[in-house]
This record gives structure tokens, C-alpha cells and sequence, in this order.
């Protein structure tokens, strides 16, 4: 089965399901005249990111890497007019054409983009003792994510979701061996939410337009 024909799916379904969204479309040219690299998550994938938020009326949402801002447009939507969203983002130039296209969109008000590694900036969420966030989107470096998963369950509460990107990545997740770093940082991230009592959870694989890879649906349940 061909990446061609996934991506003619995806483009059939998001034809169908999805109505055609300035705001967003503006979002990936300027991300891309900008010199980003095209890995926002799929727009069929962003409004399932939107959907899960809205289902369990997340008021408070975090999310560990920006880029340009296109999966969070996705989750600030779901956002009610007094919700918030921080989204944590290493580089300058990725968070300030973030800022632009969550303005563009409407949503700067609900939106505080944090620059810096996100280890520093999980932790001084924890330090500013801000209150537990609902929903939790990780979608950083994939070396990091098994700490992000220890932060952000500091930063969680009983019932908080939190799901991760790019979980499968072709595949490579099977390899025990791989020296990848982002092969071992997901396979640890995985190891660590099956093992935690704290965590109930499962993962998907998906196909389409980026390709083969997975994500993971975690819920807090203590
Ligand atoms: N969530 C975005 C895509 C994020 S791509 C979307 O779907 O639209 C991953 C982002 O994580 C990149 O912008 C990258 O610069 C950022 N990143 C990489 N390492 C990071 C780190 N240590 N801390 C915070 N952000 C990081
Ligand atoms: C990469 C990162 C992502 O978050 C993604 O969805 C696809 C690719 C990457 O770093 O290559
Ligand atoms: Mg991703």
C-alpha cells in the first residue's frame, strides 16, 4: 500500500468532513515561507485534537511544542471564551511565527506562548503552582518525552488527557536496539505509561498524508 494512496484518503476525508479554513491554511503558508519544516500534525489529526479537547471541555490546555502554531489553533478552539492554552516552544523564530498565525486566527487572547526548553518551562509551570491542566498535547523532541511525561503529570489532575505525537514513526519504535535517541526517548516515553499506576492508556497507529506513525491516548485516573 502506497503513502500515495493514503494521502488521496486523507485528502477525500478532510474534502468531506473538514470545510476549507483561512485562518489555518494561512497558518502552514506563512509556517512554511518561513522556512519550517511541514511536520504539523494533519489536519484530519487537528481536528481530532480539537474534538478530544471539546469532548472533555478542557478549559486548560498544554501543549509541548508549538512550531507555527497549527495543532494549537486546532486545540485553542476548543478552548471556552475564558479558557487557556500555553504552548511551549525551544526556538525564537518558531514561537514568533506561532504568535502571528494565533493572532491571525483570533485567539491571542486565550493563547501564551512560552519560549525555551521545554524542561525549563514545564518546570516553572510547577514552580508558579498553576492549576492542573485538562488536556495536555506532547509533540516535542521525541528524546525528551519520557520527562515530559514526568512533568506533565506534575502538571495533571485525576481525568486530565494527554495525548503524545508521533509515537510509531515508521515503525522503529519495534527496534530494541535502535540507538536513535528519538527511537529510545518514545520506547521509554511507552514503557513509562504502561508502567505507571497513574496512567491508564492506549496507543493508535495511523496512516496518511504524514506518512506512518501513531499517537498515544493517556487518561489520569489517580
Ligand atoms: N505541534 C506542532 C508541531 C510541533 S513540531 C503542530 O502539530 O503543529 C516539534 C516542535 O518542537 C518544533 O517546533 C521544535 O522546535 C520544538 N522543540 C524541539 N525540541 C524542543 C525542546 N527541547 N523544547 C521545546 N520545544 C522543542
Ligand atoms: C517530526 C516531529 C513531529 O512532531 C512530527 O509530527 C513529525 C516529524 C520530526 O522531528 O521529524
Ligand atoms: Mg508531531
Amino acid at each position: 500500500m502506497s503513502e500515495n494512496l493514503w494521502s488521496n484518503v486523507d485528502e477525500y476525508l478532510v474534502s468531506l468532513l473538514l470545510p476549507s479554513d483561512g485562518a489555518l491554511e494561512e497558518t502552514l503558508a506563512q509556517s512554511a515561507a518561513a522556512g519550517l519544516p511541514p511536520i504539523s500534525v494533519a489536519p484530519n489529526q487537528g481536528k481530532m485534537l480539537e474534538l478530544l479537547a471539546r469532548i472533555q471541555k478542557s478549559r486548560r490546555i498544554l501543549e509541548i511544542g508549538t512550531l507555527g502554531g497549527y495543532s494549537t489553533i486546532w486545540l485553542a478552539r476548543a478552548l471556552p471564551s475564558d479558557g487557556s492554552l500555553v504552548t511551549i516552544e525551544l526556538e525564537p523564530v518558531h514561537a514568533e511565527v506561532a504568535r502571528e498565525n494565533i493572532e491571525r486566527a483570533g485567539l491571542g487572547h486565550l493563547v501564551d506562548v512560552r519560549v525555551g526548553p521545554a524542561t525549563d518551562s514545564l518546570r516553572d509551570l510547577i514552580d508558579e503552582e498553576v492549576p492542573p491542566f485538562d488536556f495536555i498535547f506532547i509533540d516535542a523532541d521525541k528524546e525528551g518525552y519520557p520527562r515530559y511525561l514526568e512533568l506533565s503529570l506534575r502538571l495533571s489532575r485525576i481525568g486530565t488527557v494527554i495525548v503524545a505525537d508521533n509515537v510509531v514513526r515508521d515503525g522503529d519504535i519495534v527496534n530494541s536496539k535502535s540507538s536513535d535517541e528519538r527511537v529510545v526517548g518514545v520506547r521509554r516515553f511507552l514503557e513509562l505509561a504502561g508502567e505507571d499506576d497513574r496512567i491508564e492508556g492506549t496507543a493508535l497507529q495511523t496512516v496518511g498524508s504524514k506518512g506512518y506513525d501513531g499517537f498515544a491516548l493517556l487518561v489520569v485516573t489517580q
